[in-house]
Order: structure tokens, then C-alpha cells, then sequence
């Protein structure tokens, strides 16, 4: 594995692949653990060159956000790239022009609703930066976790409005033995914090087998799963059922693939997770 750390190296060796071996980007903020890693395998299935980027990006991180806290691990994060075979470790010191950025990309709609409403102008700063990423890797396929699933979605919209020639692959989320989805900043969690956690993923359930069972309407599911939240102490951000592909409210399922999102500030951390509501 190459540790590449400027834009210039990586693309004159990446001229040797391109036309012959399928490439794969996994971009990453860094401080890999499972999940990340799952990214990775996904890749190697689709792709023969696999390329991972690890960019704490400052554009996405709002003035009160843990951009400083951030954890930086970037030898374990380098060793446990080797191990899964990545061709090439990309990371750079800064993606941005000096002096800030003058352009960037703004996102409408996708980004108004879920964590974009708490977060502003922070799905600006991942598209802007994942632009800059596969402008400088050009990539045929890049893997995204379902965990971060609106951010997946927006990804999707970015290759598809600004017609990029690349595929975008989505990989499950990956979770401890309790249920709760691996983050970076689950690190952040005290034991007592950690042990309550696990109740964010049990909401989900909770309003997936409530559906299973036959109801249909969104806000008993909704009510169902704030129920159980609310027993455990943990008040959410927001808990909601949306469109999966558009992230549209609804208020009857049934029809198009649906799914429920919620995200809670447990202690210091801010912790997200989804579930699938396929029709019955
Ligand atoms: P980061 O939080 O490091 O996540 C990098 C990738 O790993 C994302 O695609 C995310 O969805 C995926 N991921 C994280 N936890 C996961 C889990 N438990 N299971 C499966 N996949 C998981 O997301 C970002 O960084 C940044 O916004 C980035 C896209 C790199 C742009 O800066």
C-alpha cells in the first residue's frame, strides 16, 4: 500500500490504472473502525485498484461542532488499511484552495430536512469536498455507508444532477453486538452513555416491528418509537419516516420503500442510525 499525500502524486499514479483496472474510492474522515472497513470490502468486490482518503474536512464541521475534538488515529488507521489490501492510502493535508474556497456546491431540498436542518450548510461542505475528492481520483465506483443514509442520497443526486461517470455503491450498516452503530464518535461515549445507546436502534426496531404488525399510518409508528426513546431517557433530535429514495415525508406507508431515521445527543456525542420499512 502507497501512503500518498498530495493531489499531484496521487494522479500521476493513478495514470497507470485508468482504462485498465476498475478504480474504487471509500472516502473517510479517518479513525476507521468496522464500518469503514466493511467499505472497503464492498469495494474490492466491484473494483480491482481500491483508494481510500482520510480528510478531517473543516467545510462540513459547523462553529460549535467537534472539529477540533475530531480523533485523529491515522497509524492504526494506515495499518488496518494494509491489512484489507487498500492499493492506495490518499491523504492530504488540505483539499482547499488558499485562502478558503471561492466555489462550492450547494445542495437544496435533500439537505433542508433530517440532521441538514441542525447541521447548516453541512452537507454543502461533504458534497463540496467529495466533488473535490472524485475530481481528483475520478474514480468508476465510490462506496458510502447506509449509516450516514442522507448523505448517501445526496451523493447519489450529485453524480446524477452533475452527471459524473460514476457509480455509486451503498454498503449496510455495520453495528456492535447490542445494536448500535459503529461511529467515530462513539468514542466519545461514557460506559453509562454507551450502555443507553443501544436504544436508538431498539426506537428503530421497535417502529419496524410495529409496521410489521399492520400499521401503516406514520405517526403511531413515529409515537411507537418516541415511546421507547422516551423510556430510556434519550430525547431525540428528531425521529422520522421518510421516502427512501428522496427522503419525501410520508404519512401512509405501503407504497414507495420507506424508512425511519433518528438522531440523539447521548452525553457528548451526537449519534444517528436508519432502518429499512420495505412494503410488506
Ligand atoms: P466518516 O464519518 O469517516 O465515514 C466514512 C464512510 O464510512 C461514510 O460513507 C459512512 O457512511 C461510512 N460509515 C461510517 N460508519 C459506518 C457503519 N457503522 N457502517 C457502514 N458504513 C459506515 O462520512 C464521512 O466520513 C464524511 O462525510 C465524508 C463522506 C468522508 C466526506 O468528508
Amino acid at each position: 500500500m502507497k501512503i500518498v499525500e498530495s493531489t499531484a502524486d496521487i494522479r500521476e499514479r493513478l495514470k497507470s490504472h485508468r482504462g485498465v483496472s476498475k478504480i474504487a474510492l471509500a472516502p473517510t474522515m479517518g479513525c476507521l473502525h468496522e464500518g469503514h472497513l466493511s467499505l472497503i470490502r464492498k469495494a474490492r468486490e466491484v473494483a480491482d485498484i481500491i483508494i481510500v482518503s482520510i480528510y478531517v474536512n473543516p467545510m462540513q464541521f459547523g462553529p460549535n461542532e467537534d472539529l477540533d475534538a475530531y480523533p485523529h488515529t491515522f497509524n492504526a488507521d494506515a495499518a488496518a488499511c494494509e491489512a484489507e489490501g487498500v492499493d492506495y492510502l490518499f491523504h492530504p493535508e488540505n483539499l482547499y484552495a488558499k485562502g478558503g474556497p471561492k466555489v462550492t456546491l450547494a445542495v437544496s431540498e435533500l439537505a433542508d430536512c433530517l440532521c441538514g436542518k441542525s447541521r447548516p450548510g453541512h452537507f454543502d461542505g461533504v458534497a463540496t469536498v467529495v466533488n473535490i475528492l472524485f475530481n481528483i481520483i475520478q474514480p468508476d465506483v465510490a462506496v458510502f455507508g447506509e449509516k450516514d443514509w442522507q448523505q448517501l442520497s445526496i451523493i447519489r443526486r450529485i453524480v446524477s444532477d452533475l452527471h459524473m461517470p460514476i457509480e455509486i455503491a451503498g454498503a449496510p450498516t455495520v453495528r456492535e453486538s447490542d445494536g448500535l452503530a459503529m461511529s467515530s464518535r462513539n468514542r466519545y461515549l461514557e460506559s453509562d452513555e454507551r450502555n443507553v445507546s443501544k436504544e436508538l436502534r431498539a426506537s428503530l426496531q421497535a417502529i419496524c416491528d410495529a409496521y410489521k404488525d399492520g400499521e401503516t399510518q406514520a405517526s403511531p409508528l413515529i409515537a411507537s418509537g418516541r415511546d421507547w426513546l422516551e423510556k430510556h431517557g434519550i430525547k431525540p433530535e428528531y425521529l422520522e419516516i421518510r421516502e427512501a429514495a428522496n427522503l419525501a415525508s410520508i404519512d401512509q406507508l405501503g407504497g414507495a420503500d420507506a424508512r425511519a431515521f433518528v438522531a440523539a445527543k447521548v452525553g457528548n456525542a451526537r449519534l444517528i442510525d436508519n432502518i429499512a420499512l420495505e412494503p410488506l
